[in-house]
């Protein structure tokens, strides 16, 4: 029995053995040998097999997938195989199955489908996560416990429904206070008795859909039970694995930008973060770097795995592209670069039935070892390995912060006006890519974060303003930073009522300006902003109108009746400043925003002005510096080197000034002196 490999980034993936006999099991190490594949995270949908019904566990399939893994000398993810329920359980305990919606009962089917406030899913879930921990803990090569998988989605049942009222109760104590947060005087809705109240669906609050609702705290509400409910139930498996494996670190992995969960909430009771990154297309790494940073931020800027990736395509969309060549490798370098401590794909090797036959996969349904996908990841494996423990552990040295919110994403979504329009997600990640494009690092945190320690503080569309953070704002910018907002912030309070004063809210004395008006219009309006000292560019979807009360104007409206009028300012407040941009600008101008910002702190990264060149930092726990470049061109690019030192890919040494050449998707990792 060989000891699993400790010091270097684990690297392999799911592997689901079960699926194929154990001939092939052989031929599956000898190719993770060639790949030097040392981790495989399994047993991922498993319980119809560890307990094939009601009163029988079966671990045989289990033991001999553990068995082999260690012996092979793999550090194991172990799953508790929850993420799918058996079919035995849904058929004798028909509570199981979700109610969507549209207040359709589900019968038997698909995975994710498990009711979180069944008592029955609750117990037998924590029983066989239990069965497994007690069983496997002793496994010296059990590096972490994988959770169910990709908790998400939603339950509308009668257990859901008498759920939500428990957690209602639990939040306002009194019916009194829960209609005034709920604002029910409007349309006679007043609630006399915990019982009258109904989860906001299809056939109560809503109409078109999820997003179209009479009630906006009701259905906020419902997001944040159905968040926490869902925590309970990786919360009930994590305290059944603590019974027997003290040490272990316990995940689930998570989504990135996945808007039901709110991942803040979640985060503490993680020991460690992970998730699956796949990109909605093939176009725009800074997505991914945006959602790197959002899970990087979660656990105050430790470490987090990547659970899953495809080495080459997904199968779950209507078109499936293949990556690129060199891309999975730039894709997996990024990751480290925003602070991943593990590189790991979604699957090992292809299943041969079911909806997943055509997932990529590291080794295909022939086996073969000579594919371009598998030499590309035997090839990164080789790197991984040369690389060694060299980033684990590594913090990211951000001056930047930018506020992520999942209550902000909700009430913006779920509002009645200004604009449907307008996606948060989309907002947010203008204002990322800006930064993204000049090569900053950036932290991106939940509103709570502390924010004393950095110099820019950056909160697009930060619609719902929560408990003291208008003066951890105001704090930002009085010893000196700077704090940049926009449209369709500081609008409503933690219930989703507006604030009883003008807008911004509480922004108000730090962004010194008032908005009486907005207009919002088509995608195909564009009202041009004029910047002051800065190009001429486009706004679209939201306009507010500003009156400045203190701020200066640095970009006014082209047009309409409100032409010559702020779109964009800034105020002096104590030592720094509040930029508040009042309109949608397009890309150019947020970009021009966000540099003017970063400029006067001086952060704008060395490479900042090379199209599709990433610059990312990570800083050893013993002080030294790695900068990771990446190139997201399909060409070479050649820039000179902000610092000597050593490529940590290559051994090759760097000078500084002197020239690096990155080929075509190519990556440095430069170790500085
Ligand atoms: C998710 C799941 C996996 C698999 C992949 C396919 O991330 O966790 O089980 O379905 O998607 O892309
Ligand atoms: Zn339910």
């Amino acid at each position: 029995m060989k000891p699993p490999i400790t010091a270097k980034v684990p690297y392999g993936g799911d592997y689901n053995p079960e699926q194929w006999p154990e001939e092939v099991w052989t031929q599956d190490y000898r190719l993770f040998d060639a790949a030097r594949i040392d981790t495989v995270t399994v047993g991922v949908f498993t319980w119809g097999l560890t307990q094939p019904a009601m009163d029988v566990y079966d671990f045989s399939t289990l033991d001999r997938i553990v068995d082999r893994a260690t012996a092979e000398g793999r550090r194991i993810c172990l799953a508790t195989g929850t993420g799918a329920h058996p079919a035995w359980l849904a058929r004798a305990y028909p509570e199981v199955t979700r109610t969507d919606f549209e207040g359709r009962k589900h019968r038997y089917g698909q995975r994710h489908n498990s009711c979180p406030s069944s008592p029955v899913f609750r117990e037998l879930s924590a029983g066989i996560a239990g069965r497994i921990a007690e069983r496997y803990a002793g496994n010296p090569s059990i590096v972490a416990w994988h959770v169910g998988n990709e908790y998400g989605g939603a339950c509308y049942c009668e257990l859901c429904a008498a759920a939500f009222r428990d957690w209602l109760r639990a939040r306002y104590g009194t019916l009194e206070r829960l209609n005034v947060a709920w604002y029910t005087t409007f349309w006679s809705h007043t609630f006399g008795d915990w019982d009258e109240i109904e989860p906001p669906s299809a056939l109560t609050e809503h109409w078109r859909g999820p997003n179209h609702t009479a009630f906006q705290g009701i259905t906020l509400d419902y997001l944040r039970f159905m968040s926490d409910a869902m925590l309970a139930n990786f919360a009930d498996e994590k305290a059944a694995i603590r019974r027997h494996s003290p040490d272990v670190p316990v995940t689930t992995n998570f989504m990135g930008m996945y808007r039901p969960i709110d991942y803040h909430r979640w985060a503490p009771h993680l020991d460690f973060a992970s998730w699956d990154n796949y990109p909605p297309d093939d176009r725009s790494p800074e997505w991914a770097a945006l959602s790197h940073d959002l899970m990087r931020g979660l656990k105050d800027g430790q470490p987090f795995w990547l659970m899953e990736q495809t080495p080459s395509f997904t199968a779950c969309r209507d078109v499936n592209p293949l990556k690129r060549p060199g891309v999975m490798r730039l894709w997996s370098w990024q990751a480290v670069a925003h602070g991943a401590d593990a590189v790991l794909f979604f699957q090992m090797r292809a299943g041969r039935g079911a909806s997943e036959k055509y997932h990529g996969a590291v080794i295909g349904h022939s086996g073969r070892d000579d594919t371009r996908v598998f030499r590309e990841v035997a090839e990164l494996g080789g790197e991984l390995e040369r690389v060694g423990g060299a980033v684990l552990g590594a913090r990211t040295p951000a001056r930047v912060a930018l506020l992520f919110d999942w209550d902000s994403w909700w009430a913006l979504e779920l509002s009645d006006g200004p604009s449907r329009l307008v996606r948060y997600q989309q907002v947010v990640l203008a204002y990322y890519r800006a930064r993204w494009e000049a090569g900053t690092d950036v932290d991106v945190v939940a509103v709570t974060a502390d924010l004393s320690g950095y110099d820019v503080v950056v909160a697009p569309a930060l619609h719902m303003l929560k408990g003291d953070l208008a003066e951890r704002l105001e704090a930002v910018a009085a010893r000196g930073g700077s704090v940049v907002t926009t449209f369709l912030s500081g609008r409503v309070d933690e219930d989703d009522n507006a604030f009883l004063m003008d807008v911004p809210g509480p922004l108000g004395p730090l962004m010194g300006v008032r908005i009486d008006e907005w207009d919002a219009r088509e995608a195909d309006v564009v009202n041009p902003v004029l910047l002051k000292d800065g190009p001429e560019v486009a706004s679209r979807l939201v306009f507010e109108l500003v009156r400045p009360v203190g701020a200066e104007v640095v970009g006014t409206y082209q047009d309409d009746f409100y032409t010559g009028t702020p779109a964009v300012t800034r105020n002096a407040f104590g030592q720094g400043h509040g930029w508040y941009v009042a309109a949608g600008l397009d890309q150019e101008g947020v970009t021009w925003v966000v540099r003017q910002v970063l400029a006067r702190h001086d952060l704008a990264g060395p490479y900042a002005d090379v199209p599709w060149l990433e610059s990312a930092v990570r800083v050893a726990p013993d002080g030294t510096r790695l900068a990771f470049l990446l190139n997201h061109n399909a060409d070479p690019v050649v820039v000179n080197a902000h610092a000597g030192g050593t490529d940590l890919l290559t051994g090759d040494r760097v000078e500084r000034g002197g020239p690096i050449k990155l080929g075509p998707r190519g990556v440095l990792v430069l170790r500085e002196d």
